[in-house]
């Protein structure tokens, strides 16, 4: 039996992690099926130290290109040691980021191109895509101050010290990938409340599995 892989994208304050951790119980109660989140950069040991080294704040030399090694090596390692052997047997597997948020913020944002990025990643997953990713569209400026907002709360990451542009780019490149995967990739509007995103979230994983509810 196969199992399901679902991804959530989004800009820098698209509220991923808020969305997932309420999220997560319903569908644990709702669905007949296992359930394992992870996230990415990270997920498991050697991906988390990779993790680390990518997100340090100190680390403000580090070249583009090298990043996007890195944030590929992590996914390779994740990939081997816990989303095949999930999906393997039979469970829903739910990743906070993947290969599109490499596309959006290396080959848009840190401009290497999403073609280039796209051949890494290709290496690196073998091919294997999610069966449906939830992308949560927030205008980069609103996320930017909900990530500003929330400064004491959460870790403040190298990446989220990047300009409004950046981020602006990041937003446009995921815009893009929206259209032209509309089959995988379903645009959730963000802006509202955590408990309607939620909500959506939820009905669009019933509409799209209902054998698994
Ligand atoms: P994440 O832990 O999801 O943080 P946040 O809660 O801020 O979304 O991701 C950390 C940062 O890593 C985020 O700014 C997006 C970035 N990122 C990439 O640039 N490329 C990638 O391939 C991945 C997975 C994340």
């Amino acid at each position: 039996m196969e199992g399901i892989f679902i991804t959530i994208e989004g800009p820098d304050g698209a509220g991923k992690t808020s969305v997932l951790r309420e999220l997560l119980p319903r569908l644990e109660d709702a669905m007949t099926i296992d359930i394992v989140a992870t996230r990415e950069p990270g997920g498991s040991r050697i991906a988390e130290e990779i993790r680390e080294l990518i997100l340090n704040p100190a680390n403000t030399e580090m070249d583009v290109r090298t990043e996007a090694l890195l944030y590929t090596a992590s996914r390779r390692q994740h990939l081997v040691e816990k989303i095949k052997p999930t999906l393997a047997r039979g469970a829903l597997l739910i990743c906070d980021r993947f290969v599109d948020s490499s596309l959006v913020y290396q080959g848009a944002g840190r401009g290497i191109g999403i073609q280039e990025v796209a051949e890494m990643n290709r290496f690196a997953t073998e091919g294997i895509e999610p069966d449906l990713t939830l992308y949560l569209d927030i205008e980069a400026s609103v996320g930017l101050e909900r990530i500003n907002r929330s400064k004491e709360e959460r870790q403040f990451d190298r990446l989220d010290q990047e300009k409004l542009e950046f981020h602006e780019q990041v937003r446009a490149a995921y815009l893009t990938l929206v259209e032209d995967n509309q089959e995988r990739i379903i645009l959730i509007d963000a802006a509202g409340s955590i408990e309607e995103v939620v909500t959506t979230c939820f009905n669009l994983i019933k509409e799209r599995f209902p054998t698994r509810f």
